[in-house]
């Protein structure tokens, strides 16, 4: 049975895709509890998966779901950034084997990067989590991505125990926009491995920080900053294609990498490993990097 509805899913989106554009702005911020989403699918209810992706594909709508983990996982991220801040920053590409790592990505470094960010980010490789503290997050990770995965074609553990040679990997990464411009600019995120992109928001605009936030580029190319509107354990689900970023955070104090009182994110994406040739990765809109793929 379970098989069906996944096929079921798997053909909507194909033929959507193949009959209309993708989205590239965002119309409407919808909210759903994650635990209705859960009952949708987890009762195969056809019409309401339907609906669900029509909404995202062609009526361009973006969603908050809210709940979609405990707020007790920012308890977990801080003990596991506080752990990772006691080892050196590091690089590593993504080949087998690969160690978890952080590192502080600043106006230099990004440049590096496909897309502009100020961020400190922690990566998390599958075959790395050991510890229980490591198994916690992604225990209540997983609890909302399988999800993700699955209205957007994938199987819940599609790619999870995958290893670098296979070419595509699951990677979490608990993000850190440093209060005093922290930020991620305008990109789409590729939709190879998956189509729908998702984040849980760590942060509560107004205590942790007070300007600033993620947004969606509107119709005219406005943007929609829905920061006020969420909350610790919402995450916002939608269509990579849609262009979207975070706008500095609290720009008007000065840069601070060493605080914990900052807008905290946790990312979660299926990766093309560098064992793939010309590997997709995300695009910046702005010219502000040198990458060029
Ligand atoms: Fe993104």
């Amino acid at each position: 049975m379970k098989k069906k509805i996944l096929t079921t899913i798997k053909k909507y989106w194909n033929s959507l895709e193949s009959k209309y554009p993708v989205p590239t702005y965002v119309t409407k911020i919808k909210e759903i509890e994650f635990k209705a989403l859960k009952d949708i699918l987890d009762n195969k209810k056809e019409h309401k998966v339907k609906q669900l992706i029509r909404d995202m594909y062609i009526k361009k709508y973006a969603f908050i779901l809210r709940n979609a983990s405990n707020s007790s996982l920012k308890d977990t991220i801080i003990k596991l950034s506080s752990k990772y801040d006691k080892k050196k920053p590091s690089f590593h590409k993504m080949y087998d084997g690969t160690p978890n790592f952080h590192r502080f990505i600043d106006k230099k470094i990004t440049k590096k990067y496909s897309v502009y960010a100020i961020k400190h980010s922690y990566f998390f490789y599958n075959w790395n989590i050991k510890t229980p503290l490591e198994k916690k997050f992604k225990d209540e990770v997983y609890r909302h991505w399988r999800y993700v995965k699955f209205i957007a074609g994938n199987s819940k553990k599609a790619f999870e125990n995958n290893i670098p040679s296979m070419s595509q990997v699951d990677r979490l990464q608990i993000i850190k926009y440093p209060l005093g411009g922290g930020e991620l600019r305008d990109h789409v995120d590729p939709r190879k491995n998956q189509r729908i992109v998702s984040g849980l928001i760590m942060s509560k605009k107004g205590e942790d920080f007070n300007s600033g936030g993620f947004y969606f580029r509107g119709r005219n190319r406005q943007k929609v900053n829905l920061e006020n509107k969420l909350k610790i354990g919402d995450s916002v689900m939608f269509y990579g294609s849609i262009v979207h970023g975070v706008d500095k955070v609290d720009p008007n104090k000065k840069l601070n990498w060493k605080s914990k009182k900052a807008r905290w994110f946790i990312g979660m994406f299926v990766n093309d490993s560098d064992h793939v040739k010309d590997r997709l990765t995300a695009k910046d809109l702005t010219k502000s990097v040198s990458v060029v793929r």
